[in-house]
């Protein structure tokens, strides 16, 4: 606990409890102008031009009724041929579903595998939607360790430490929200091995998948040997195409895993809707450019962002992967939380603290890339004169 004797009362006050910061924060925002926001977890990019055309035409040629709930013939064999050219595994068009988003994927394959008492490790910190979908399932989440000395990699030594008669399953994000940490091969082969001799089903989000910065590689655990009947891999349009709001994605699993969450998306969602499938046959079948040149974009503006950090003196792990940063504060003397506000009070550049994906990170903060570099270099420069009233 630092006790920095720069940070009135006040501040301490508000800051205090992680979740109502947060609604805090949001409500100042309101009131005020000018403010830069680091929070936003979807790609401000557009969606490129050849897919917004795959959509234009679908609905000009009529191609607007209802699919099979699993999705398109056409997109799911699509989605098999990319996942075994890209990722390794070995796939047919009946272990694919077409999703709502990715966020449909996850909560599905929760459904599917986790019954009340099953315990679910997932590794910490962590994306909290995992807590919803696994809360619904009556599953029990247990918190496997990351470090920021280690990029927030997984090991598998501290996944077998976590595991206990009652355990499932395993989560596994590469890269990572928040840490944008990846989870290396070498790590996936051994936690591989940990997963057949426990007998543990792993889901995988590999939402991130694609945009990884070299040299790092991403690699899908899916594809080693004896994983491929023990292996849910999720994946969406939504990053890499930047296609957030088209609520497209894909799940791939042994075919009965495939049918047992067709089962409860019939009932529920129903269908992806067909033009959005169009468009994600073509993000998948079209040029792939647009995720070269994104990334490109994205390694431009992680070197700003890394770089104002580091004149700030946060800590933090490298980002391998994935669209944010996370950075620990508590080297300049600041807990994260307090941080925020004064960032927002003083500095008019919201970021949110890292007590939203899990109490514990306190001194953290997930700071994103999805602002154009000038918008970049300008919070950093709000930040910084911040950073110097406060700092011990
Ligand atoms: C790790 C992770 N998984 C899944 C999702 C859900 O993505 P979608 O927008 O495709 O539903 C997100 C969204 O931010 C995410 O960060």
């Amino acid at each position: 606990m630092i006790d920095n004797p720069n940070i009135p009362q006040a501040v301490r006050a508000v800051a205090a409890d992680g979740t109502q910061l947060r609604y805090a924060l949001m409500e100042m925002a309101r009131e005020m102008e000018d403010i830069i926001t680091l929070g936003r977890g979807d790609p401000d990019l557009p969606t490129p031009p050849h897919i917004i055309e795959a959509a234009n035409r679908a609905m000009r040629d009529g191609l607007t009724g209802a699919t099979h709930v699993k999705g398109m013939p056409s997109l799911r064999q699509a989605i098999a041929e990319h996942m075994r050219a890209v990722n390794g595994l070995a796939l047919e068009a009946d272990n694919v579903m077409v999703t709502t988003g990715g966020q449909e994927g996850l909560f599905l394959a929760v459904q599917a595998v986790i019954n009340p008492g099953d315990e679910i490790l997932v590794p910490d910190p962590r994306y909290s939607s995992y807590d919803d979908a696994i809360k619904r399932a009556g599953g029990r989440m247990v918190m496997v360790p990351t470090e920021r000395d280690d990029a927030f990699n997984l090991e598998a030594e501290a996944v077998e430490a976590a595991i206990t008669p009652a355990t499932k399953a395993l989560l596994i994000v590469t890269p990572s929200n928040p840490t944008a940490g990846i989870v290396t091969e070498d790590r996936l082969r051994a936690i591989a091995e940990v997963a057949i001799r426990h007998n543990l089903i792993v889901i995988v989000d590999e939402i991130y998948g694609k945009i990884v910065y070299p040299p790092w590689r991403h690699f899908s655990i899916g594809a080693l040997p004896g994983m491929a009947e023990r292996v849910i891999t999720l994946d969406a349009f939504s990053k890499a195409y930047a296609m957030t709001g088209w609520r497209c994605g894909y799940v791939a699993a042994p075919a009965d895993v495939i049918d047992a969450m067709a089962r409860i998306k019939q009932v529920t969602t129903g269908p992806v809707a067909t033009v959005s499938q169009w468009a994600g046959l073509a993000a998948l079948t079209g040029p792939q450019d647009c995720v070269g040149e994104y990334l490109d974009i994205y390694i431009q503006r992680r070197a700003v962002l890394l770089a104002g950090l580091d004149r700030m003196g946060f800590a933090y792990g490298e980002p391998r992967g994935g669209l944010f940063v996370w950075a620990d504060s508590s080297s300049t003397g600041i807990h994260a939380a307090e941080l925020s506000y004064l960032l927002l009070k003083e500095g008019r550049v919201l970021i949110f603290p890292g007590t939203a994906f899990g109490e514990q990170w306190r001194d953290y903060v997930r700071i994103t890339m999805l602002e154009p570099i000038e918008t970049l270099s300008a919070a950093v420069e709000r930040m910084l004169p911040v950073l110097e009233r406060y700092r011990i």
